[in-house]
Formats: structure tokens, C-alpha cells, sequence
């Protein structure tokens, strides 16, 4: 989504401002062509020449940019802008911007564009948690602003609350999400499983499994970049869920079906991307097992079947991890288990699924000839999977987008 974007970055006067300099940066490197307005407090934490660098653009200085050339510079660039980011957003850019005022070049552009609004507070946290300041952000919120928490932990002047600036990543993803708020998948629910479970035989020792929870994320990412209301279900994952889905943890397979029977209630489409452990230990002990000088035996019961145990009407798509005849059975799979497409992967080489970067997969689906997505990253793998669930909701038999 935000390669060939064109984001406005307003970047206010707040001690977080040096980090909207990582994210000028990233968004840069990502495709994006980012034009950074600075607010006039903005300029004595972090000078225009940094962000001109990192963009390669000219920046727009709060006195000095009004015009550009003969272009008044609030209306271009609120015409041309698919999204508005205002990161580090001070209390008091909040309060100017819920109120409607137009007193610098960055709040002129937010009531001029049409493009979202992604704000990014970050204060100390005595500021954050003011009425006043709850009272602008519920404001923008009930426009439609995308308004990022905090994070909490410490604060330049020490102390410890709710109102940093979240990690450069948590930015990308709520922009990501807004600038696909039109997308295929606008009115659309998807739910993503994720990751491994855990199946623990004492407090703690588990039987798990390789998964790393990257394909999962990058699909539940994808779904929410493509403008659904996405929901994840994320069990054992080596990686963060992105900050644009509503995530829910969870360890056991057991505890995965109680979190998916939730999540799909109205959901139009499933993914099940986690690796389900297909069986658990028959007993949990209460503390950790000792040694006993002796071969010891586990005895396993069988997990339920997730997918047959959620009924719904929803597009379903399964995963299947191989290490061998990754293809030959796929077909037989798919009718098992009544699904709309599965996503078959070769687990059994380093280089790809499971715990790798890249993936290399082949999409089955009743009517249709196999698709192979040939050794790409993950992301790629998800868009891929998505244009298919795409195609799955355009079909008739599903009902038309809300
Ligand atoms: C050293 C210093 C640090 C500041 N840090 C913040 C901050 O993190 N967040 C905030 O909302 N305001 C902060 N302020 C106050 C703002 O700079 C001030 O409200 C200013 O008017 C904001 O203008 P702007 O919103 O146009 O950028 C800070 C002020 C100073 C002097």
C-alpha cells in the first residue's frame, strides 16, 4: 500500500519529533513520496535539512511555505495526498486540529484534504491523560482520524506513563491500513490464525512446533492493508502482530479454537494459517516432571480438527505444511475439509516456510488449475493468497461487499 503513496508528514513540536525523522526514512525507502510539513515548534527539536535528505524532497517549513512556486501550497497538497500523518502529534496539535483551526501550514492541509488522518500522540503522560486531551482525540477519532495509542514506558523528562511514540513499524502498519481503507476488502471481516501451539506437559515443558507466525502475520497485514476489519489469532510467533489488526494470543490448540469460534462470529472470510498441533499430552502435571532414572512414556490425545469444529458460512482457506508428496494428497484435502482454496507449502527444505524469510507455495482450489508462487518473500506470498480470498468474496455465492 504505501509504495507510489503520497504521504503529507506533519511533524509537530514534541521531544519525539527526531523519530518521525526514522519514519520520513522508511516510508522513503518503502516507495512512499513523502512531503514533511514541519510546525513552527517542530523546527527546535529537528531542522528541515534532515527530512529533505531522508525524502529527497523539499520540505515545507511552517512560515516560509505557504506558497511554492504558484501553487498555494495547503490546497496541492491536500489534493494530491492519499494520507495525512501527524507523528510526533503534540497535545497541542490536537487541540488545534480537533477544533478545526487552520493556524499553520499542517492543520490548513488536514481540513482541506479528503485524504485519512493517522495521528500519533506522543506527550508526557500527565498531558496525555488530560480530559482535555481525551476530549480532541475522542473529537478526531468520531471524524474518522486513525489515532495511534502510546506506548508506555519512560519519558524524556524520566518519568514513566502512557505517551511515547510507538516503534517506527507501528506507525507503517496503521498507515498501511488507512491508505487501504477503499480497498477490495472495505466492509469485509477476515479472520487469520497464526503461528504454533503449545501443548504443555508440566508447567513448563511443551511439545510445539517450528512455525514463527510470519506467514500468518504477513497474511492478516495484507488484509488489513486491502481494507478489512481483520482479526488474528496468534499463537507461539517469534514475531510482533501488526498494530492495524485486533490480536488475540493464545498457547494451546484448545484455547486457538475457544479464540477462532469468537472471532469468526460475522467474519466473511477464514484463513487457518496456524500449525495446529494434532495432538496434546493426556495429562498436564501441576509441577514440572522430574527425572527418574528410567525410560519414561507420554500419552497423546488427538486436538480437535479446528477447521470442521467452525461452522459458518465464510470463504475458507486452509495451509498445509508437507515435508513430502507436498502436492499429491492436496486435492484430497481440499474436499475433506470443505475448503475454498488450500495454500500448500514444502516445509521440508531450510530456505523457505516455517521458520524462513521466504516461501514458496502452491494455491489449490476445486475449479481452478494449481498456481504456484514461486521462492518470494512472505508478503508476497500474502498478497497472493488475499487476491484469491478476493476472488472468493467476488463471487456471487458469498453475497456482495457491504
Ligand atoms: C523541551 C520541550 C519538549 C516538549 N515536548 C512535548 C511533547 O513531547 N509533546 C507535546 O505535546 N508537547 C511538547 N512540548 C510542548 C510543545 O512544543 C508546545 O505545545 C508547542 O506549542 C507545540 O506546537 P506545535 O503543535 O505547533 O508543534 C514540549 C516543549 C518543550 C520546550
Amino acid at each position: 500500500m504505501i509504495a507510489g503513496a503520497r504521504v503529507v508528514l506533519y511533524v509537530t513540536g514534541g521531544i519525539a519529533a527526531y523519530k518521525a525523522a526514522d519514519l520520513a526514512s522508511r516510508l522513503t525507502q518503502a516507495g512512499a513520496a513523502v512531503d514533511v510539513v514541519l510546525s513552527r515548534a517542530a523546527e527546535e527539536f529537528v531542522g528541515p535539512l534532515t527530512f529533505e535528505a531522508l525524502t529527497q524532497r523539499a520540505v515545507y517549513r511552517a512560515d516560509a511555505s505557504m506558497t511554492r512556486g504558484h501553487q498555494i501550497a495547503h490546497v496541492h497538497l491536500a489534493r494530491r495526498a492519499d494520507a495525512l500523518v501527524v507523528a510526533p502529534a503534540t497535545a497541542d496539535a490536537l487541540a488545534r486540529l480537533a477544533q478545526g483551526r487552520a493556524d499553520d501550514l499542517g492543520t490548513a492541509i488536514a481540513l482541506s484534504t479528503a485524504a485519512p488522518l493517522v495521528a500519533a500522540p506522543a506527550m508526557e503522560p500527565a498531558m496525555y491523560a488530560h480530559a482535555a486531551t481525551q476530549a480532541n482525540l475522542a473529537t478526531l477519532r468520531a471524524r474518522g482520524a486513525r489515532v495511534i495509542d502510546p506506548d508506555c514506558g519512560r519519558l524524556a523528562s524520566g518519568a514513566q506513563g502512557k505517551g511515547r511514540l510507538p516503534p517506527t513499524e507501528t506507525l507503517m502498519d496503521m498507515l498501511g491500513a488507512a491508505l487501504g481503507r477503499d480497498g477490495p476488502l472495505r466492509g469485509r471481516v477476515v479472520v487469520v490464525s497464526a503461528g504454533g501451539t503449545r501443548e504443555f506437559l508440566d508447567p513448563v515443558r511443551f511439545i510445539g512446533n517450528r512455525a514463527s507466525g510470519r506467514q500468518g502475520v504477513e497474511l492478516a497485514r495484507a488484509a488489513a492493508n486491502l481494507g478489512a476489519a481483520t482479526r488474528l489469532v496468534l499463537g507461539a510467533a517469534s514475531v510482533d502482530p501488526p498494530a492495524s489488526v485486533d490480536t488475540t494470543r493464545v498457547e494451546s490448540a484448545d484455547e486457538m479454537l475457544a479464540a477462532l469460534r469468537q472471532a469468526v462470529d460475522g467474519c466473511d472470510a477464514l484463513i487457518m494459517n496456524a500449525a495446529v498441533g494434532d495432538y496434546r499430552p493426556a495429562r498436564r502435571a501441576v509441577s514440572k516432571l522430574k527425572r527418574r532414572g528410567s525410560a519414561a512414556q507420554l500419552d497423546l490425545v488427538e486436538n480437535p480438527d479446528l477447521l470442521r469444529s467452525l461452522p459458518g458460512g465464510f470463504v475458507r482457506v486452509g495451509f498445509a505444511a508437507e515435508t513430502d508428496d507436498h502436492l499429491a494428497n492436496a486435492r484430497a484435502k481440499l474436499r475433506a475439509k470443505r475448503l475454498d482454496a488450500l495454500v500448500v507449502n514444502d516445509v521440508g527444505r531450510a530456505d523457505r516456510g516455517f521458520a524462513a524469510a521466504a516461501n514458496e507455495v502452491t494455491i489449490v482450489r476445486p475449479d481452478r488449475p494449481d498456481q504456484t508462487v514461486p521462492l518470494t518473500s512472505k508478503a508476497a506470498v500474502a498478497a497472493a493468497v488475499l487476491d484469491v480470498v478476493v476472488d472468493l468474496l467476488a463471487a456471487a455465492a458469498h453475497g456482495p461487499p457491504a
